[in-house]
């Protein structure tokens, strides 16, 4: 859909996230969770028991959130602008992080003695914990115990982490990483949105062409921009494949993830995928040239100089795009010079739907957290996305190429009389 000014309007779709946050060390991470929310769409009201705001400010929440924190069950100003049953009925999910071992005590039980337990217990929504405690008082029979009578109820548990906590301890207790609760929050939420229904498949990260059995020339693609698209993507309803060559990111819940090394078996990974896809999206970074005969074994430093001789991989973006039955086909292009020129060029000679370009100046894009993306489609379409972080961009590109592709599939196909 277009505004009178030609440009696309984005449809977003929030879910609402209650996030109550608990008495405990970890609480200071919890507004990052609010942010990583929000940056994947959530709208998010937090709720503070009086244990969280001896750690964390509530002003601090209602500076990320937006909204008010709500903390007390005898507020009659806040009762009535949202009583409690309203919260409790407003949540799509209620998420408590950290979650305390008293909390989980207190769930446990039915308890509804403050304003964050009442809402546990007069929702409908589903409710998931992320403990954070000492790794003592996390193993210990009770917190077991209370965990596992939780989960029979459907509560969804992220975590906890292993490693060194605020106590000078290590051992099981950690709070998930607020990104890893952000999106297995998702997870958990029905997938409805704009794609329901819709197959996406995605490569990203590197590819690993070898030289010989120890070495091999790769490239400085984390896989973060193509992980947070597949996460967008789900989010929004998709089924959503990964093909990935070797990155250190975990599989986004909810996302099918297909491990690969090399362009040639990237590309084998996506043609086996391809049927019934209706949207390709190619943000790695596959490599180019690949040494054309590999050693089978290790090549040892006998001369001085060394020649690689490389041959063309093929073009899994310019071969998905080919096909007869082409999804809604969108590449990437990283340039570090020349960005817009560039981008047009690729648009057209691989025939794409649309290319989303970055300028990498130095490289350093690759690793980084955050990203600058300008869209071009055919007929001289630009938006530029702006800058930010990865997983925001990729929400606003998703929601892009998910107007633009149901706007496509929208459109009267024209019968052709002969
Ligand atoms: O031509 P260039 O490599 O710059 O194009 C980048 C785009 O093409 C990216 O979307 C990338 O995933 C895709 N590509 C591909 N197969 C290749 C090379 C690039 O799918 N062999």
């Amino acid at each position: 859909m277009e505004n009178s000014a030609g440009a696309l309007i984005i449809d977003t779709m929030s879910k609402r996230i209650l996030l109550g946050v608990t008495g405990g060390i970890a609480a200071y991470k919890s507004p990052d969770i609010v942010r990583r929310l929000i940056e994947r769409g959530a709208e998010v009201q937090v709720v503070m028991t009086a244990g969280a705001r001896e750690f964390v400010q509530p002003l601090t929440f209602q500076a990320v959130s937006g909204r008010e924190v709500r903390s007390d069950l005898w507020d009659e100003t806040a009762e009535r602008a949202m009583s409690h049953i309203e919260l409790a009925r407003w949540a799509d999910l209620v998420l408590v992080a950290p979650a305390t071992a008293d909390f989980l005590a207190h769930l446990t039980h039915g308890m509804a003695d403050n304003l964050l337990s009442t809402i546990c217990l007069a929702t409908s929504a589903p409710i998931a914990v992320a403990p954070a405690m000492n790794r003592l008082m996390w193993s210990n029979p009770a917190t077991q115990a209370n965990i596992a009578t939780l989960r029979v109820r459907g509560v969804q548990v992220f975590g906890p982490d292993s490693g060194s906590q605020a106590c000078g301890e290590t051992g099981e207790g950690r709070m998930m990483e607020p990104a890893d609760i952000a999106a297995s929050a998702f997870a958990v939420l029905p997938a409805e949105g704009p794609l329901q229904g819709r197959k996406v498949l995605i490569t990203a990260g590197p590819t690993r062409e070898r030289i010989d059995p120890v070495r091999f020339i790769s490239n400085r693609s984390s896989g973060k921009m193509g992980y947070a698209v597949a996460q967008a993507a789900r989010d929004r309803g998709a089924e959503v494949i990964l093909v990935s060559g070797p990155v250190n990111l975990q599989a986004p819940p909810g996302v099918r993830r297909v491990s690969v090394e090399s362009a040639a078996q990237m590309l084998d990974a996506v043609m086996s995928e391809i049927a019934g896809t209706d949207i390709f999206i190619g943000t790695a970074a596959v490599a180019d040239y690949r040494p054309s005969s590999p050693a089978d074994c290790k090549i040892k430093k006998v001369s001085d100089k060394l020649d690689l001789c490389m041959e063309r991989t093929v073009d899994i973006l310019a071969t998905v795009s080919q096909r007869a039955d082409r999804p809604f086909t969108v590449g990437f292009a990283a340039e570090t010079n020349d960005m817009e020129q560039h981008a047009l060029s690729k648009l057209t000679r691989k025939n794409l739907d649309l290319i989303a370009a970055n300028e990498v100046g130095d490289a350093k894009v690759f690793e980084a957290d955050d990203n600058a993306l300008t869209l071009f489609w055919p007929n001289g379409g630009k938006l530029s996305l702006g800058a930010g972080a990865k997983t925001e961009l990729a929400v606003k590109l998703v929601d892009f190429i998910a107007a633009r592709f149901n706007e496509r599939a929208a459109r009267p196909k024209i019968a052709v009389v002969r």
